[in-house]
């Protein structure tokens, strides 16, 4: 006989756990549920790329100074529309729009929480069939409801974020978030339209056997980071080195792999961005409270991410997120080698 199991619908999740929050009414669920059905959405799309026009750019440069994906786009309108539809956020900032956008209309201006966004993560990916995300972090506003929004909303460190996760569309999709008590992970069931609890409470290995690194950029690395990839290489069978070097070049295939398997991402300075290419509100933060709510760590080199005050919406920061004790291992050699 086949076993049955429960399917467990992350609408009927969030509503299982609406427990964890007495002092909340349903706005943060309605908001997540939004979440999901705009990641529907895009995933849709994304599963027809190429047979649609959504692939290749859209012809403009956004404020990173990226040529700007269809996807981009339209991952950013479709994010931005279900939010609104939520009526439970009044603002969003998003990797796509210089400022924030305000929901000034009805109900949606007067929502409790704010919303950071990106999109539509590993845009170089897009064109050539490699798994992209998006990537979300939700703060309580600070102003007064009723007000409009305004940048001090979103100026909050990580730490006060209530709730982050990302979406993964890969070879199936899948939602991943937190709300401060543990991370679950949910699969598109495409038969039935729904996210189903496939990986529950989900923990990342304390050590791993992975780093993740754009190698190309090696010769700008701070010269911790360059003795820590010698340490990763050193032959050593004690302790399970060599490590695989893995890079997909979308943060959030490359985080997901490594907090499934355990292992240690890292996106240092570089010539380039010599303050780190990945930005803190839409990229860092969320995926810094992920880590550490499985029980990993994420550090900008010299402090924790989530303690960190933002100064701007598009601020870039290194980032170095991942199993415990290789996170811990990294920064000791940033110390050692300064
Ligand atoms: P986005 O596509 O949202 O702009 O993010 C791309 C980021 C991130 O997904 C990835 O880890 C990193 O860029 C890769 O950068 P490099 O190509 O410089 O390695
Ligand atoms: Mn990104
Ligand atoms: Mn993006
Ligand atoms: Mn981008």
């Amino acid at each position: 006989m086949q076993a049955s199991y429960t399917i467990t619908t992350l609408n009927e999740f969030i509503i299982q756990r609406q427990a964890d929050f007495p002092y909340a009414k349903g706005e943060l669920s309605r908001l997540l549920h939004h979440v999901g059905v705009a990641a529907k959405i895009v995933n849709k799309k994304i599963n027809k790329a190429g047979l649609v026009d959504i692939l290749g750019r859209a012809g403009d440069i956004n404020v990173q100074g990226e040529d700007v994906q269809k996807l981009d786009l339209f991952a950013n309108q479709h994010f931005i529309d279900a939010l609104r539809g939520s009526s439970e956020c009044c603002a969003i900032a998003s990797e796509e729009d210089q400022e924030i956008t305000l929901f000034e209309d009805g109900l949606s201006r007067d929502g409790k929480y704010v919303f950071c966004m990106d999109p539509l993560d590993g845009s170089s990916n897009i064109d050539v069939n490699v798994s992209v995300g998006t990537i979300f972090s939700i703060y309580r506003r600070l102003s007064d409801r009723g007000a409009p929004a305004d940048l001090s909303d979103f100026m909050q460190p990580g730490l006060a974020q209530v709730a982050a996760g990302y979406i993964i569309y890969g070879s199936s999709t899948m939602l991943v978030y937190s709300t401060g008590k543990g991370v679950n992970g949910f699969t598109l069931d495409p038969s039935i339209g729904e996210f189903c609890l496939s990986h529950p409470n989900m923990q990342t290995p304390p050590q791993g056997a992975i780093y993740s690194i754009n190698e190309g950029n090696y010769a700008h690395f701070p010269q911790g980071v360059k003795q820590y990839m010698k340490y990763c290489q050193v032959v050593d069978a004690a302790t399970n080195r060599p490590y695989s070097s893995r890079y997909i070049g979308s943060l959030v295939s490359d985080v997901h792999r490594n907090l499934i398997k355990g292992g240690i991402f890292m996106y240092p300075p570089t010539q380039k961005a010599p303050s780190g290419k990945l930005r803190l509100l839409y990229e860092c933060n969320p995926i810094a409270f992920i880590a550490e709510q499985a029980g990993g760590l994420a550090s900008d080199g010299s402090s924790r991410i989530l303690e960190r005050q933002p100064q701007s919406l598009h601020e870039r920061v290194p980032f170095y997120v991942g199993s415990h004790d290789m996170v811990q291992t990294l920064l000791q050699h940033l110390a050692d080698y300064p």
